[in-house]
């Protein structure tokens, strides 16, 4: 842990030498750059007029943006290169410009979910201006705050919350007939889903079993014993049973609204084009193709309860206003509480400390909605730490690395435990070693067959290395102990036995070819287990053990479907079969 705070300090230094080292150098003082002015321009600012260029580090890499201006004014504002992350950090690509020209000032608020991107952008707006020769003070006058508006909306369905078990049961809710509104607190749709790898697991699939026979992810028997054993064995066995029936549907469901799925070299998990963000991109498009309104930057504050049923909601808007939706059925997918940390540490204090890899918008509000209408609430203190996670970005590194074949080292240069294990074992390993950190280790040919890899390549997390002697040397160890423990790995792969850790060897790979790749990694907290009690008609169970009329939950919001330790793909997997669940319920039960 303390390593994980010195690389947080270092980054920080390194991101405050980037900002100062843009020409000339602005410098915020908050998210809105520099301490606004509270009266409005009344001298033309004598910018040379032209195209200046900023560029400054966003999330990923740099942000590269063009400010044309003329002699007092700021015409208009483009991207022009970035390499941010699709649907999290290109919503702020998209939103931020028109800002500043309907402004005219830098002190524009961010794109809640994108503040690393917003700010990118505002910096490298405000270098473009001071090259310009502005005169500041006219351009950061904050905007008088929009009046607040209150709105009032109709609809047989309101989903709470757009990541993919939103989406998925508005979308499939939509398809069944209902008018469906969806209100996301955040600018952006996405939540905690778009961080996710985007693999999700699916069982007994004819394409699969065709391709790889009956194994423990492929046949569903297996497999829900598997999720069990993973949970700890506090999983709803019903729950658990449910999602893996229903997993070929739900990679079936995707391919008939057009999204392409397929499964992997290994044949166990599905994905689509694109992963997470292609995913989330897909599902909203659809979504709103197919006639259902999203409500965004719209955070619910209450359910609606009428004559014992859910009525709809109560939301606040950006502006202020009270947005009221009434509805026939409500369908709560808020997700989970992963980056509440006083939440996270309250349920469960040896996470203190932890950074975590979820989006600022996991804090839990949807657990509370749920309990003030009655709903049963389970497992909450099982809070799971992904083993891992970039330090110090604090980006989840799929564990689809490890299962493609890449192996973990510590910083002796040796393996220490079967690197495909259950997450909370995998972690507690790391935990045990030197600093609480290791490194993935993996090759050329591995990352070939990755594009999650890829993209961590592409924004600057992985290092690259010619030989496992240049490895060694980055590690200050000897090159013998990493050439042995690379030699002693490859031949466990041949043999397809593991003495040492009993690592499975179904789709694991030779690592004799470089060139090689590490990332520095330690556990973070990745997804909380507990949530609202549902059935499997996603219906929500109240604390007298009643069915909620009118209530459904689907996705992180919920407990039961992952016990003590959610296994790996199975989020997704829960997203997709509750949120068509919840959809298609919901949809029914408007009907009636
Ligand atoms: O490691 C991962 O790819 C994470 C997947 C998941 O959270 O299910």
């Amino acid at each position: 842990m303390k390593k994980n705070l010195k690389k947080i300090m270092i980054l920080m230094l390194v991101l405050a030498f980037l900002l100062s080292a843009c020409s000339p150098a602005p410098q915020p003082t908050t998210a809105t750059t520099a301490a606004p002015t509270t009266a409005p321009p009344t001298e033309p600012s004598g910018m040379k007029p032209g195209k200046y260029i900023g560029e400054v580090r966003g999330y990923n890499a740099m942000v590269k943006v063009e400010t044309e201006v003329d002699a007092d004014k700021i015409l208009s504002v483009t991207v022009v290169d970035h390499k941010e992350t699709l649907g999290i950090g290109t919503n702020a690509v998209d939103l931020m410009p028109q800002k500043f020209v309907d402004a005219q000032s830098v002190a524009v608020d961010v794109v809640t979910g994108a503040t690393a991107t917003s700010l990118a952008i505002t910096f490298s707006v405000r270098s473009a201006l001071e090259q310009a020769g502005a005169d500041m003070a006219t351009f950061t006058v904050k905007p008088a705050p929009p009046t607040p508006k209150d709105a009032a909306y109709d609809a047989g369905v309101v989903v709470i919350g757009g990541g993919i078990a939103g989406l998925t049961s508005a979308l499939q809710a939509t398809l069944n007939g209902a008018k469906v509104i969806l209100v996301e607190k955040m600018d952006v749709v996405g939540g905690n889903s778009i961080r996710s790898s985007g693999g999700f697991n699916v069982a007994g699939h004819p394409q699969q079993i065709e391709a790889i026979g009956l194994t423990q992810r492929t046949d569903p028997e297996q497999f829900i014993e598997f999720t069990m054993k993973g949970g700890h064995q506090m999983n709803d066995p019903a729950l658990v049973r449910y999602m893996v029936e229903n997993s070929a549907a739900a990679f079936d469901w995707l391919a008939t609204i057009g999204m392409e799925p397929r499964f992997g070299e290994s044949k166990t998990g599905g994905s689509v084009p694109g992963n997470a963000p292609g995913l989330v991109v897909g599902l909203e498009e659809r979504f709103k193709e197919a006639g259902g309104v999203i409500l965004l930057g719209t955070k619910v504050t209450e359910i609606v309860m009428k004559d014992g049923a859910a009525a709809g909601v109560i939301a606040t808007s950006k502006d202020g206003g009270t947005v009221t939706v009434s509805a026939k059925a409500v369908v709560l997918a808020a997700g989970g509480f992963g980056a509440n940390l006083d939440m996270v540490t309250e349920l469960d204090p040896s996470l203190k400390g932890f950074v975590t890899n979820n989006s600022p918008s996991a804090t839990g509000d949807g657990i509370a909605l749920a309990q003030n209408v009655g709903a049963a609430i389970r497992d909450l203190n099982e809070i799971q730490i992904h083993p891992t996670v970039h330090n110090p970005s604090s980006t989840m590194v799929t564990e689809g690395a490890r299962s493609a074949g890449a192996i973990l080292i510590n910083t002796s240069g040796k393996r220490f435990t079967d690197e495909v294990n259950f997450r909370d074992v995998v972690s507690a390993a790391i935990l045990e070693q030197d600093q609480g950190f290791a490194y993935i280790l993996m090759n050329q040919d591995l990352v070939d067959t990755n594009t999650n890899i890829q993209g961590y390549y592409n924004i600057g997390l992985l290092k690259k290395f010619d030989t496992l002697a240049e490895v060694a040397a980055f590690m200050k160890i000897d090159a013998a102990v990493i050439q042995e423990t690379v030699d002693t790995w490859n031949s466990y792969v041949a043999n397809k036995n593991d003495p040492e850790f009993k690592s499975q060897f179904d789709w694991r790979r030779d690592l004799s070819k470089g060139p090689y790749y590490t990332i520095d990694v330690a556990p973070g907290i990745h997804h909380t287990m507990g949530g609202v009690v549902i059935n499997t008609n996603g219906e929500v169970i109240s604390t007298t053990g009643d069915i909620i009329p009118g209530l459904f939950a689907c996705g992180e919001v919920t407990g039961g479907v992952h016990g003590g330790n959610r296994v790996g793909g199975n989020a997704i997997t829960d997203c997709l079969v509750y949120g068509m669940t919840a959809g298609i319920n919901s949809a029914a039960y408007v009907k009636n």
